[in-house]
């Protein structure tokens, strides 16, 4: 959601007549879009400012501005610890910024826009997105769930669908812009359309979506255990273009854990969910979330945590150390568990996944699977890197010239996180 962020500024501000520079150091507005999710993200914020401070004294026509959810949630620390910021705008109110940026420019005066936006009212026909191929899709913005230790209903605001129409039509224009995979990004996917009360479901969306010419695939995160149906895994099956893949967060194995995290599901419900959509999505990937270390969290209680992982089978899991955020449910709790068992516990649910990659990425050697390009390798410029349907991530030697293209590449090695291959 963040990257969009960014792509979505971006293009609202070459609309507006600005270009975007290599280097920041050329650069006469330079806008920080932050995350709040974890203390680490703002901590890294903290610091950037800091050395920003230098530049800004120097060229005091410097225009500094700091966006998105830490925007929001800190603006009076921003305010009042950096002078030297001009912006402080919300992740609600970005579609304001060419007008922000050009209030400050004119009035020298600090600007601050933290209020709340409408879903309704950006109107994205073009993005700058990294990739040619590829374009995300925001279907809703917000969140009603109230995860007991996440900040994020806090800073986005409440859960809002936008209308199917403007996503099919945003949808129509990136395909027509040349991308051939559209991932559709929702706190809560899988309630999208519930705000709009005319009967919308995301299984709706994705039918409409998969009828449209020049798109070859469709895919969708983040996913809610509790509001994954079948009738979501049925429309998944039977939609040619909807990719088999599921962004599952899980976050823990232990029902006392995840009644205190507030996630509206139990340990058997989850498994029972991936168990149904493993039944009815031939071939359907399953990646997960997990936070280690959560207020209470004991050693037999994250035990259940690395059952649960070895039992579900996963593609991919992110694992995160708990970080109290204020304002949360959780950070009323007791921060109990200490950073050194957060770590350990994070190191040792790792290890068991990268166990599980590594069969798994073996079992794929010797056969043949559909590849998205994507662009050339970051790591050796001779070979390209795509994704599979099922979201696997392949790199193989061929020509620059096969991006955007779908080929055949027979898998040859691997890493945990990376199969090889050649094509054929
Ligand atoms: N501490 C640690 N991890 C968190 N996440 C969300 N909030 C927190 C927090 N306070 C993790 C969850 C979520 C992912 C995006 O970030 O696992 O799925
Ligand atoms: Fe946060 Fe829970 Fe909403 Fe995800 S579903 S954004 S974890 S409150």
């Amino acid at each position: 959601m963040n990257k969009l962020d960014s792509e979505v500024v971006a293009g609202h501000l070459v609309a507006a007549g600005y270009a975007l520079t290599e280097s920041s150091r050329e650069a006469d507005v330079v806008l920080i879009n932050t995350c709040s999710v974890r203390q680490h993200a703002e901590d890294k914020v903290w610091s950037l400012l800091g050395t920003l401070r230098a530049r800004k004294l120097r060229r005091p026509d410097l225009v500094l501005g700091v966006i998105g959810c830490m925007a929001q949630k800190e603006r009076g620390a921003i305010l009042q610890r950096m002078p030297h910021v001009d912006l402080v705008c919300g992740p609600m109110e970005l579609d304001r910024l060419p007008e922000l940026v050009a209030e400050v420019r004119q009035r020298h005066e600090r600007v601050v826009a933290v209020g709340e936006g409408h879903v309704g009212r950006v109107p994205r026909a073009v993005t700058r997105r990294p990739n040619r191929v590829q374009a995300f899709v925001a279907v809703m913005r917000g969140c009603d769930n109230y995860c007991a230790y996440c900040v994020v209903p806090y800073v986005r605001g409440r859960e809002e669908s936008r209308p199917l129409a403007d996503v099919v039509a945003e949808v129509e224009a990136l395909v027509a812009d040349g991308a051939r995979e559209v991932t559709l990004l929702g706190q809560n996917v899988n309630s999208y359309g519930a705000t709009l009360g005319d009967g919308t479901t995301l299984a709706r969306l994705l039918e409409r979506l998969d009828r449209l010419p020049g798109l070859e695939r469709l895919r969708f995160v983040t996913s809610h255990p509790k509001d994954a149906s079948d009738a979501l895994f049925r429309a998944m099956a039977g939609l040619p273009r909807v990719c088999p893949y599921l962004h599952l967060p899980a976050q823990s194995g232990s029902n006392r854990v995840l009644r205190d995290m507030n996630r509206g599901y139990t340990r058997e419900h989850y498994l029972e969910r991936i168990a149904r959509a493993r039944a009815l999505v031939p071939g359907v990937e399953v990646a997960s979330d997990f936070i280690v270390g959560f207020p209470g969290e004991t050693e037999a209680e994250f035990e259940e945590t690395v059952d649960l992982v070895r039992r579900a089978d996963f593609q991919n899991c992110f694992v995160f150390k708990y970080s109290p955020r204020a304002g949360t449910k959780a950070a009323e709790m007791a921060d109990d568990v200490p950073w050194e068992a957060k770590q350990e516990r994070n190191r040792r649910l790792l290890a068991v996944q990268k166990a599980v990659m590594r069969r798994r990425n073996a079992a794929m050697v010797g056969r043949t699977v559909e590849v998205l390009v994507e662009g050339t390798s970051k790591r050796d410029a001779t070979k390209l890197t795509g994704r599979t349907r099922a979201n696997h991530i392949v790199a193989f030697a061929g020509a620059p010239r096969l991006e955007g293209r779908t080929v055949s590449v027979e898998i040859t090695g691997f890493t945990p996180l990376t199969l090889f291959g050649r094509m054929p």
